[in-house]
């Protein structure tokens, strides 16, 4: 790993519900988003080697808000609620995803989002859904796969070859994607490394 990928310092700045209110927009800026339960939260924690910067719950629905982390005193990571949890109201889902919509459509040093999947299902509605809405409003993504350490490596082949199918009805080009493991850290030094570079040429 490059010794300037290394995370120094990780602070909590700030959670809330209106993109309005999150910390002035001086940073470029890395959101983690995903269907509820995925794992964004505890990939932010295995990025940082924080076992509790974020918060984690087996339980889906467990960030509710807009949380601002600031790494190294020159960029952010950002910790969104997870969307698709049937468990909660109509009225709560609808708001969820409006805070997350507004975050992407407003958030102006938003340099790239990453989509956190379960590499474990097939490609879900919702996300497929929520990748098309990305394409149109030409937001930056990147795809991150995650609980891989729950599938034989054979598994874990089908199921990727299976999503990239499903998404190149959609898109001519594939994104950027990742692997990742909060258990094993695998992934770790591919994002952050990609974060770099981006920081770099910034
Ligand atoms: P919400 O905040 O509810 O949207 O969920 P989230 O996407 O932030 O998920 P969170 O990080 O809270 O993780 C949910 C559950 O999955 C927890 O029990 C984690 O321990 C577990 N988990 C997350 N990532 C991994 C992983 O890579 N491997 C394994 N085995 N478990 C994981
Ligand atoms: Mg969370």
């Amino acid at each position: 790993m490059k010794k300037d990928i290394l995370i120094k310092t990780a602070r909590f700045i700030i959670s809330n519900v209106d993109v309005k209110k999150c910390p002035s927009a001086v940073y470029p800026e890395y959101a983690f988003v995903g269907r509820s339960n995925v794992g964004k939260s505890s990939l932010i924690n295995m990025l940082t080697n924080n076992k509790s910067l974020a918060k984690i719950s087996s339980k889906p629905g467990k960030t509710k808000l807009i949380n601002h982390f600031l790494i190294n005193n020159n960029w952010y990571l950002v910790d969104l609620p997870g969307y698709g949890y049937a468990k909660i109201s109509k009225k709560e889902r609808t708001l969820i995803g409006k805070i997350i919509k507004q975050y992407i459509e407003k958030r102006e040093n938003l340099t790239c989002l990453f989509l956190l999947i379960d590499s474990r299902l097939k490609p879900q509605q919702n996300d497929m859904e929520f990748i098309e809405w990305l394409g149109i409003n030409k937001v930056p993504i990147a795809l991150v796969f995650t609980k891989t350490d729950k599938l034989s490596k054979y598994q874990l082949d089908s199921n990727i070859t299976n999503f990239k199918n499903e998404l190149l009805k959609q898109w001519e080009k594939l994104p950027q994607y990742f692997l990742t493991s909060a258990k094993t850290k695998k992934g770790k030094d591919e994002i952050l490394n990609y974060i770099w570079e981006i920081n770099k040429n910034m």
